[in-house]
């Protein structure tokens, strides 16, 4: 069930989380992270090289976890050379919720590099377990790009894996070279890079090439690629657009993972195709499918061919169901989900064409409307949100949970006890809705569970934020915020979102 729940929160921001099989191992003796707050965190910045900061919140459970993963590697690195610092700055802290906006941080946990006395900032991309945020960090305050010397340190740093760039040169200086180390800097922390005076080195592409020429090696489609651009700009685009595969492939192989992140923190529209990779048709798929790919390249849809085997999070995110594949799924940048299930190879580049064309309609995931609802706390899915809740003109308290989250499990008994303590008056509903099998529409900001909101019976939403989820305080939150129909309307202040957590 853990991982299951692990798999369903990837699918949402923090994919990264999905692959880094976090342990918690709390017995760490404190403390090589350094503490900061807005009192010393510009004079500890400024003093440094090299600083990496994690924002966090005291009530953000990958924070949590990630807490014993990163003071270890404080810990290991502690003794590098160069040093490198690690920090922390509860953003969740009235104090010092400016440096969080400073630095533009928007979920929990958020980590930052700062170079060069703060001067220079960048998005941590690395691992969350402690011999993996090790690794990437000694990386990181290395230099952007090693220089290739021999044929083995070209096949050491290119590998079979990974995405390297390498720039040949005839000589490392010039307004060329500049430039491939700028982008190196800009670029660094999401691909290695290395230079070299001579292309014989290198494993693959033509070996007589003398330079200056850019050659991106990928573990995928035409394997390398040779770019004769020096502006940084164009460069990058160059190679953000030959990063991805036409197609990117999720199973099992943990290779793949750095790809499949990739793809679902992109910014285009998602395509996947989930079938059986053993099975006799496996083939077909993957040809027609690479076709529509190529077809649709620079369209603004990604495309992900994804092995049932792998997908079970997908599945239940989506709320599909094994007997429906071989099935396409998109999922639009704004959202929405448009489905094609028992899909035939001939039947893809139609139908991703009848969705282009704006001919299919979207889907929602919703569970069949239980026939009986008389327990206290009422069963709400997507189908029957706008009766139960949305138009039903009642006082409702709203619970998001997932079946496999602890915290719901605690605030079960609860809800039910606040709920029958309702049980006479008409104009209060206590309902439930498990959002991992129903689509949660938009008007709610569901980011953990259990979140609860409560909608008064005039139809304004309120998120319900406390900590205190004890009966007493449900009981006082809804009769403090329901509308009184014998009352005149009293003003009521809403209480500001929450920040982000970790989906
Ligand atoms: C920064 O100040 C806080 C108290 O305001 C203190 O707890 C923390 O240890 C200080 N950190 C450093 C690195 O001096
Ligand atoms: C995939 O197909 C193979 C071969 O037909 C079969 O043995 C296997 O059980 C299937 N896997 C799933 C998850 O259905």
């Amino acid at each position: 069930m853990a991982s299951s729940s692990r798999v369903l929160l990837c699918f949402s921001l923090f994919i990264a989380l999905c692959f880094s099989g976090i342990h918690a191992d709390e017995a760490e003796s404190k403390e090589f992270v350094l503490t900061l707050d807005s009192s010393n965190f510009s004079d500890t910045v400024s003093k440094h090289d090299f600083v990496v900061v994690e924002f966090y919140a005291p009530w953000c459970g990958h924070c949590k976890k990630l807490a014993p993963e990163y003071e270890k590697a404080a810990s290991i690195l502690s003794s590098n050379d160069p040093p490198v610092i690690l920090a922390k700055v509860d953003a969740n802290e009235e104090a010092n919720k400016g440096i969080a906006s400073e630095y533009d941080v928007k979920g929990f946990p958020t980590i930052k590099i700062l170079r060069n006395g703060g001067k220079s900032i960048q998005e941590y991309k690395g691992p969350r377990e402690a011999d993996g945020i090790v690794a990437y960090l000694k990386k990181q305050s290395g230099p952007a790009s090693v220089e290739i010397k021999s044929a083995d340190e070209a096949t050491t740093l290119v590998g079979e894996k990974k995405i390297v760039i390498v720039g040949v040169f005839q000589k490392f200086s010039g307004e060329e070279f500049e430039n491939f180390l700028a982008l190196a800097h800009k670029l660094r922390s999401d691909y290695e890079f290395g230079h070299t005076l001579d292309a014989k080195h290198l494993p693959r592409g033509d070996s007589s090439v003398t330079g200056p020429v850019v050659r991106l090696f990928k573990p995928f489609d035409e394997l390398f690629v040779d770019f004769k651009e020096f502006n940084v700009e164009a460069l990058e685009k160059l190679i953000e657009e030959s990063g991805l595969p036409v197609v990117t492939e999720f199973n099992n192989d943990p290779d793949n993972h750095p790809f499949v992140i990739k793809f679902f923190n992109g910014q285009n529209d998602k395509a996947m195709l989930f079938l059986n990779f053993s099975s006799d048709v496996a083939d077909a798929f993957k040809s027609k499918y690479r076709e529509v790919a190529e077809k649709y390249k620079g369209e603004g849809i990604s495309f992900l061919l994804g092995d049932l085997d792998a997908s079970q999070g997908a599945f239940q995110y989506f709320g599909l169901k094994e007997d429906q594949v071989p099935l396409i799924i998109i999922q639009t940048n704004a959202g929405q989900k448009f489905l094609k299930p028992h899909l035939e190879p001939d039947h893809i580049a139609v139908w991703v064409k009848e969705y282009k064309d704006g001919k299919v309609s979207p889907y929602k995931k919703s569970e069949p409307i239980p026939e009986k609802n008389d327990e206290p706390v009422k069963v709400v899915v997507a189908d029957s949100l706008q009766d139960i809740v949305l138009k039903s003109g009642k006082n409702v308290l709203l619970e998001f949970y997932a079946p496999w989250c602890g915290h719901c499990k605690k605030l079960a008994p609860i809800l039910d006890e606040v709920a029958v303590s309702f049980e006479k008056d008409p104009e209060v509903v206590i309902a439930k809705f498990d959002a991992t099998t129903n689509d949660v529409p938009s008007d709610f900001d569901v980011k953990y569970y259990p979140t609860l909101y409560f909608q008064t019976a005039s139809g304004k939403l309120l998120p319900y934020d406390e900590d205190d989820r004890s009966k007493e305080s449900l009981i006082a939150f809804i009769e403090k915020n329901r509308d009184k129909t014998e009352t005149t309307t009293e003003t009521k202040t809403e209480k500001p979102e929450s920040g982000k957590d970790e989906l």
